[in-house]
């Protein structure tokens, strides 16, 4: 169902950096971040169900299944710092709900603890039926425009072209799994408003699908103040990866 690899060996004892990437990505997100996470941290990166080099999902749809197949990973490894990216922020917020236990510390980039509005709702459902019966990803292809800022589609087309080839290269079966796990997920500002522990909340200034005021939205709940990344899009671990790295370098410290 998932994918787990360690991208970066560690020190025994040091509390895992995991990171859980954005639709419809996969793991290579995080490339250019991993190098730059502080020394002795060992970072574990995901292929979410279905995307990258993850085995298409048998069980239904949900980000709470992505959620339970992470904890299972990390049982063993103990608890760890989970910092996700849009669609893997809803998956850390579904992982730090039902496993606790696990989860030391939350990053949240570019996403939201807000369920969809019904018509999104409908649309993510629309796009995973057409992705199933056309059998190719055709539907999400213009994404790897819409979700980098207007700073980086004017001035760094390998990056686009880049974020285009990782979508293009995504199966239909865990692209229409992801929409339909993203459409039926429930809100869980709930949780932000208890939450006890270090916490990071991190946007792009050009975020168009989760914009700076969602950020900030999300960082009261926590009592905290968004970090915003300048010339950055939705995809900031792309965009930005040193100031992304910055940021979860403080959230690890934080522990
Ligand atoms: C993502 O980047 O993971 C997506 O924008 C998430 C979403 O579609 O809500």
């Amino acid at each position: 169902m998932i994918a787990v690899q360690l991208a970066r060996p560690g020190e025994s004892g040091r509390i895992p950096l995991v990171l859980l990437h954005a639709f419809p990505l996969d793991s290579r997100m995080w490339d250019e971040v991993v190098p730059l996470i502080g020394d002795g941290v060992p970072v574990l990166t995901v292929d979410l169900p279905g995307m990258g080099g993850a085995p298409d999902p048998t069980e239904p749809p949900s980000v709470e299944v992505a959620a339970d197949a992470v904890a299972e990973a990390l049982r063993g490894h103990g608890p760890a710092v989970v910092a996700g990216l849009s669609m893997g922020g809803y998956i850390a917020l579904a992982l730090a709900e039902r496993h606790p236990d696990l989860v030391a510390a939350l990053g949240l980039l570019d996403t939201k603890a807000l369920a969809d509005a019904p018509d999104a709702a409908a649309n993510r459902l629309r796009i995973a039926d057409e992705v199933r019966q056309s059998g190719t990803v055709d539907a999400v292809r213009p994404m790897a425009t819409s979700l980098l800022g207007d700073s980086t589609r004017a001035a760094r087309p390998a990056l686009v072209a880049r974020v285009g080839e990782w979508i293009g290269q995504q199966r239909p079966v865990g692209v229409a799994w992801s929409q339909r796990a993203m459409a039926a997920r429930p809100d869980r500002t709930g949780l932000l408003r208890g939450w006890d522990r270090p916490a990071l909340v991190l946007v792009g200034a050009e975020d168009g699908p989760t914009p700076p005021s969602v950020a900030t939205e999300t960082a009261q709940l926590l009592g905290i103040e968004p970090v915003v990344v300048p010339a950055a899009g939705h995809l900031t671990a792309i965009e930005d990866p040193a100031a992304v790295a910055r940021a979860l370098n403080d959230l690890v410290e934080a522990v």
